[in-house]
């Protein structure tokens, strides 16, 4: 259960910032940790959200005074932070602080933080130049960034799978070729001579479905961690196609140079306007259980967010 309770404001520690939230972003796997359905099981109580964006208000002992007044965006899971997001204070090592560009907006900025990071990393761990890639959810805060970057990185023709007429609308103007509706059934007929690359964000059964889109020789990206249910025997048949399976997890890929190298890509995109940030949804922090309620029942688009 999620409720809003009163907590102290934390006290920034040596080397750290003290940020007011203005923007705390919400991710579907944390539906799943709520729910106890994630691989690793919280201890109860906890603050949820992983990131958030806002502020420098104060500082510790030591941290750099140039940030004192800084709009910032804060990935707390880049600094080993599980939780402590959905607040209206953070406190947290400087070095993961990062300053925003003027034009880029707390909102936009959350959106930009795990699901920016693991669109961009998505695309260098099986880079989709040429391709044909598939992109799974492609109207999710994930997915419409993966559309819109594989069409960057040069992908031959960027196919969407999601639910219903809105979303694979809302991924066609963002630049997929094709849009396949994959809460009907068949669909894995529509992707033509098949995918060179899926990007499994959702697993379950739906995987069994993007396998059917896979061309032989191709590759499923396997990102909907703790949802892979392939049956063995599908995978002896992924083997027959000389397919293969990859893992993608985000967290073992950021090193310190990665962070800091992509999430200035993604901020100089998103405040140029080449990259869309698709607002889903802002709710109070009071209200994050509809914000839960919002992405695990499939009726939100882009980045769902709250706002303290
Ligand atoms: N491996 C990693 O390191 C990593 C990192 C970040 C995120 N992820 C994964 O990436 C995915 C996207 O994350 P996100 O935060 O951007 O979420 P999101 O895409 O904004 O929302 C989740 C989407 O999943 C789709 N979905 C399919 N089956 C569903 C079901 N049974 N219940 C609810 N939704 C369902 C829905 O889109 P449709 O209605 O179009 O089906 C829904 O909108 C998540 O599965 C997340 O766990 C993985």
């Amino acid at each position: 259960m999620l409720h809003a309770v009163d907590m102290p404001a934390p006290v920034p520690a040596p080397g750290e910032v003290l940020v007011r939230v203005h923007a705390a972003g919400v991710n579907f796997f944390e539906t799943l940790v709520r729910q106890g359905r994630y691989a690793e099981a919280p201890v109860l109580p906890m603050v949820p959200g992983v990131e958030v964006a806002g502020v420098v208000e104060a500082l510790g002992p030591g941290a750099d005074a140039g940030l004192l007044g800084a709009r910032v965006a804060v990935p707390l899971f880049a600094a080993g932070r599980g939780a402590g997001g959905y607040a209206q204070y953070v406190a947290v090592d400087a070095a993961f602080a990062f300053r925003l560009p003027g034009r880029l907006g707390f909102e936009d900025a959350v959106a930009l933080l795990v699901q920016g990071l693991t669109a961009s990393l998505l695309l260098r761990h099986s880079p989709p130049a040429g391709k044909t890639v598939l992109v799974m959810a492609a109207g999710g805060g994930v997915g419409s960034l993966l559309v819109q970057l594989a069409r960057r990185a040069g992908a031959g023709a960027v196919i969407a799978a999601a639910s219903g007429a809105d979303k694979l609308a809302l991924a066609r103007r963002l630049g997929a070729h094709v849009g396949i509706d994959y809460s009907e059934g068949g669909w894995p007929r529509q992707a033509g001579a098949g995918a060179d690359i899926v990007y499994d964000t959702v697993g379950g059964t739906l995987t069994q479905a993007a396998l059917d889109a896979l061309a032989p020789g191709g590759e499923l990206v396997f990102a909907a961690l703790g949802r892979f249910a392939l049956s063995p025997a599908r995978l002896e048949a992924m083997l027959m196609d000389n397919q293969s399976l990859k893992g993608f997890a985000l967290l073992p890929l950021l090193d310190a140079a990665t962070l800091a190298e992509s999430l200035a890509s993604l901020f100089a995109l998103a405040a140029s306007g080449e990259l869309e940030v698709v607002r889903g949804g802002s709710f109070a922090l009071e209200d994050a259980a509809q914000a839960h309620h919002a992405l695990e029942s499939r009726r939100t688009s882009g980045k769902v967010v709250l706002v303290p």
